[in-house]
This record gives C-alpha cells, structure tokens and sequence, in this order.
C-alpha cells in the first residue's frame, strides 16, 4: 500500500486516479477547495485553497510515495514543489499536448514537438479562453522536472479526455447522437485521424507510473484510429448495427458555419485539415511501451453512457444541434443531386 496525495481529486481525471488508487488498496489524500465536485469515498480529504500560498503547509512534514498534482496554475505548483518535493518519492504532473508549437505536423512525439514559450512573467495561469493555458503547462512542466529530478518526475501531456464524468461536449457528442440514430452527419472522410485517451486508462498509467518510478516526459494519449473506427466503437459500445452515416466534405461544413472541436454549431473531434492534422495524430509507441494500457472505444463508451444516463443533469449539451444538423444533411444531398 501507498500513500498517495492527489492535488485535485473533486472532478473528473484527478477524482478518478485517486478512486482507483482507493480501489486499489492505496492510502489516498486529496487536497482541493471542494469547489468542483467531492472526492470519492475513501479519501481523506483535505480542504485548501491554493491560491494561498501557504495552503500546503499543513501537508508538509508528511511523507508521501507519490503525488499526482493536476494544476494548470503556476503559482499553485511552486508552491506545492517548495512544501511537498523533499518528502515525496515520486510526482506526476498533469500536463496537455496543448504546450506544443506544432499542430500541423502528423507523427510528431513527446520527444520531437518544439514546445510553446513560456507566458509573461505576469501570468500565473491561464485567463478566458483558455488564453496561456499551453504556454503555463510549459513552465509548470520546467519547475517540476527542477524541483524533483527527471528521474522522480512523471510528466504526462493529455491528449482529449475521455469517459464517465468528462464534463464537455466532446465524446459525449457523439454518443448522444448514435444513440439517437437516423441519419448521420460524419465529419470530413473516413480515414481522417482522431486520437484521445480514456479517463480510466490514464488513471491507471499515472498510478503505474507512481509505482514504477517512471522519469520522463509522455505524451498522454491512447493511439491514433481513424473516425470510421471511432464511430464504429461508438455504435458497438451502444449496440447499433449498421448506425447510417452521411460523410461530409471539411470545406461544405466549413462553408456551412459548422465549427470544429467543441462548441456551439460544433462537430466536436473534428479539425480543420491540414492544418491541424497533427492534433490528433501522433506518435505515442514511447507511452504505449512505458505502460499505457488502452481498452477498446466500445468500453469508453459503455462508461460513458451509462455515466450519462445515470446524471442527466451533468451530461453536457452542445456541439450541432438536430435541426442544424438536418439542414445540412438536406442541403448536402440536394447539391448533390442538383
Ligand atoms: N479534459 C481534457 O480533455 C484534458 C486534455 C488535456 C489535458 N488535460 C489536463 O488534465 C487534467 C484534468 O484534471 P481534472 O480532470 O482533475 O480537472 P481540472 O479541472 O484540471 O481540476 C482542477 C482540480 O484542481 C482543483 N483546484 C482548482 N483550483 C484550486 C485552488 N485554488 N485550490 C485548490 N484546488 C484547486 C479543483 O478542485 P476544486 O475546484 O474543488 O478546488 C480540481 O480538483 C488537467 O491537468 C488538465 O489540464 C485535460
């Protein structure tokens, strides 16, 4: 048995490793405001808020075998690392692919990737619209491998999330709507790169990571598959056959106002090409061999509806609606057939 202190650990990625580090028979912290959500059952939680920079003293003379620190603010893990690096044996940060300069190129690793600057030195941490978020995941990512030692110190860059309890309109999406049936609007062609990592299976690499000692930089992602495989998994996962799907053209959809990623009017997951064709396809061989464990979309999907179903009030909307949606397959096939 471990000891395990989660910095976070009241929503989504951060509530799930320190569940399944519980399950797992760890002796589990969780230090958060309690803002965002409660810690799972089984967890000592201890309530502070980072913004404070001595919030962490209490925690301070404790020993633990490793940290999991999710934060996306500068700040919070300087003061962490001055509190906690000297009695801690090892320490994941959380970081995103979103510290890389290069979403154009496919194939890239966490080895090869030019990174993003560091913010100015009067940013702490990421502002409205994710404005900085990238650039202070870099600095976050320096500190740690400082404070700690390359060797103790796990950096894993998270590529999407995805699973029970992902609180965006993402995967979610498109679970919704092969659930609902009838026709549907696929996104640019079949064989267009879509790549994410479930919530569950990172949980589990950053606890593998914990008990192994991994050092180094990771990217944080399941392997790259194509959407027709995506949305093949999503119709298995729900126990549809043969779900009908209309492939539509990047610049049609583009020309029609239908946005990329997330969002309103959004086909979430899908990205302009070629200028993002790196986003969701890269190189994660060095990941899959230092422990990743990946489990088949139909899994993530079994999880994550039956998450939606069982909190409908947490489930998030978005993305194109059915009207909106309509519409475009109509306006596609008339032009078609035009
Ligand atoms: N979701 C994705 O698809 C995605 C993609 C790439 C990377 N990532 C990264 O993956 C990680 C996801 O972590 P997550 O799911 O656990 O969610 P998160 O939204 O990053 O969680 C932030 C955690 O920090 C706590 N926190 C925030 N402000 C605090 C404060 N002032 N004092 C103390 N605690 C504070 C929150 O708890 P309270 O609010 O309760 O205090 C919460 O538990 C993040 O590092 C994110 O950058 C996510």
């Amino acid at each position: 048995m471990a000891r395990i202190l989660v910095l976070g650990g009241t929503r989504f990625l951060g509530r799930a490793v320190a569940r399944l580090a519980v399950a797992r028979g760890h002796d589990v912290t969780c230090a958060a405001r309690g803002v965002s959500g409660a810690v799972p059952e089984g967890v000592r939680f201890v309530p502070v808020d980072r913004d404070d920079p001595a919030a962490l003293t209490p925690l301070a003379g404790q020993r633990f075998d490793a940290v999991v620190d999710v934060t996306r603010v500068i700040g919070h893990a300087r003061h962490a690392l001055a509190a906690l690096a000297d009695h801690v044996g090892h320490w994941s940060f959380v970081s995103t692919v979103s510290v890389y300069a290069d979403y154009a190129t496919p194939g890239l690793s966490a080895a090869n990737t030019p990174l993003l600057p560091p913010p100015p030195s009067d940013v702490d941490g990421p502002g409205p619209g994710f404005r900085w978020y990238g650039e202070c995941k870099v600095v976050i990512e320096r500190l740690v491998r400082e404070r700690v030692g390359e060797d103790r110190s796990f950096i894993c860059r998270a590529g999407l999330i995805v699973g029970a309890e992902d609180s965006s309109n993402r995967f979610p999406y498109w679970v919704r709507r092969l659930a609902r049936g009838g026709e549907v609007l696929a996104p640019g062609r079949p064989t267009d790169r879509v790549q994410f990592v479930d919530v569950e299976d990172l949980a589990g690499w950053l606890l593998h990571a914990a008990g192994t000692r991994l050092g180094g930089t990771y990217d944080g992602i399941g392997p790259t598959m194509s959407r027709a495989e995506m949305l093949a998994g999503v119709a298995a996962g729900l126990g549809v056959a043969d779900p009908r799907l209309t492939w539509i053209d990047q610049d049609f959809l583009r020309a029609h106002d239908v946005r990329e990623w997330w969002g309103e009017r959004a086909l979430p997951l899908w990205v302009r090409l070629p200028e993002s064709a790196g986003l969701m396809d890269r190189d994660v061989s060095a990941s899959l061999a230092a422990g990743l464990v990946v489990r088949p979309v139909a899994d993530t999907v079994r999880a994550t509806a039956s998450w939606m179903s069982a909190h409908p009030g947490d489930v998030p909307q978005g993305g194109l609606d059915p009207a909106d949606e309509a519409a475009i397959l109509g306006t596609w096939e008339a032009e078609r057939n035009a």
